[in-house]
């Protein structure tokens, strides 16, 4: 596993190292023909918009490599604007925030960027409603005061670390209260996972499940699979509370016992044959979160669920699983061109599919420098 992991880190720093020099200020999300795009004045405020720079942080620590600091530092004070734009501001903070200001305020001691963090976590923690959720999204496609989304449980981190570094419970009071709706509401008896639930926003009480964006209605997008196993781990690394770690296996279950043997992962667990569209990100999502949880069962599992080992082996060895198929059969090594992933897909109704998206590449290589110990870890 060693070996393999190393390889592939060598590849990614040759890959990145000629990206970092020639990308200028873009925010990327996509490319076309392998050329990055730059979302810097097409929607500042866009929810991926944190990746680019979570990338260079993540290539900074493995290296000490100016150039990704300097593009880092870059593209987190491009985000100020973001920041003070209200509308812009939704419950993805945490992917555009810890991806940046917290992994600048490890690996640099920023003042500036913890007062960003900070900024972001109070805004967070205003999207909750004491009825027992954080708001999703604003209004933009129609009234969403009662939505929330299980994404959202890789934003919580925002709100548990800002209770750390403030002293002030009420961020972690927050996020365990949405994290807990999210187990009553989101996660089915068999451990599959809603992409949303809409609450009546007066009450809490569960209205409606509307298809997101997986097949539909009832289905399994396996990208909010990934963010249910790997947010549900960050709850319980960050509260010790069993029961997160007890769900987080629930839905790791799910997910490993429906990736299929050559280890593509589809848009949806339950979409049908044709078309069979890839997402690439859901299995470097999947992936990275599944070797959180297999080392986290390992060291602190024991007490809370029976069989550890057989269940963190079964967990490695999918991601690997994963990974190799991402790595062998997907990924451009080509370092003129921009990406690596190729294939990933936003949502399986949109027009397009499979094509090159930023945070694939972001939780590739946190996946990859997970196993070879080169992660600043984030969340
Ligand atoms: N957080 C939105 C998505 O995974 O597409």
């Amino acid at each position: 596993m060693q070996d393999y992991a190393k390889e592939i880190s060598s590849k990614i720093k040759k890959k990145e190292f000629a990206v970092a020099n020639r990308i200028g200020d873009k925010i990327p999300y996509t490319a076309v023909n392998g050329v990055f795009d730059d979302w810097t004045d097409k929607n500042l405020c866009w929810w991926t918009n944190g990746f680019w720079g979570g990338m260079m942080w993540q290539l900074y620590g493995a290296t000490k490599e100016e150039i990704y600091k300097e593009k880092a530092m870059e593209l987190e004070e491009k985000l100020d604007g973001n920041l003070m734009n209200y509308n812009g501001m939704d419950h993805d903070s945490g992917f555009k925030w810890l991806t940046t200001s917290h992994a600048s305020n490890l690996l640099t001691g920023s003042k500036e960027s913890l007062n960003r963090l900070l900024l972001a976590a109070a805004n967070l923690a205003g999207r909750f409603n004491p009825s027992g959720f954080i708001r999703a999204w604003n209004d933009e496609k129609g009234d969403n005061a009662g939505w929330a989304i299980i994404d959202c449980l890789m934003n919580l981190p925002l709100l548990y670390i800002a209770s750390n570094v403030t002293g002030d419970p009420r961020f972690k009071k927050i996020a365990m209260v949405h994290a807990d709706t999210a187990i009553k509401h989101f996660i089915r008896n068999d451990g599959s996972a809603r992409h949303i639930v809409i609450f009546d926003p007066e009450t809490g009480d569960f209205l409606d499940e509307p298809g997101g964006q997986g097949y539909g209605k009832g289905s399994v997008w396996t990208r909010g699979q990934s963010w249910a196993l790997y947010g549900f781990t960050m709850s319980f690394l960050h509260t010790k509370e069993k029961r997160y770690l007890e769900t987080a296996v629930r839905c790791a279950d799910f997910f490993v016992n429906n990736t299929p043997d050559d280890g593509r992962i589809p848009v949806d667990f339950r979409q049908p044959k044709e078309p069979d569209y890839t997402d690439s990100c859901a299995g470097a999502i999947g992936a990275s979160g599944l070797l959180l949880l297999s080392k986290t069962l390992r060291n602190e599992g024991a007490d809370i669920v029976a069989g550890v080992e057989e269940i963190s082996d079964r967990y490695e060895q999918t991601a690997l699983r994963i990974l190799h198929y991402l790595t062998e059969n997907d990924s451009d090594w080509n370092t003129e061109t921009d990406n690596i992933l190729m294939s990933c897909t936003a949502a399986y109704h949109d027009k397009e599919h499979e094509f090159p998206i930023i945070y694939g590449d972001y939780y590739l290589i946190e996946a990859i420098f997970r196993i070879t110990g080169e992660e600043t870890y984030i969340w």
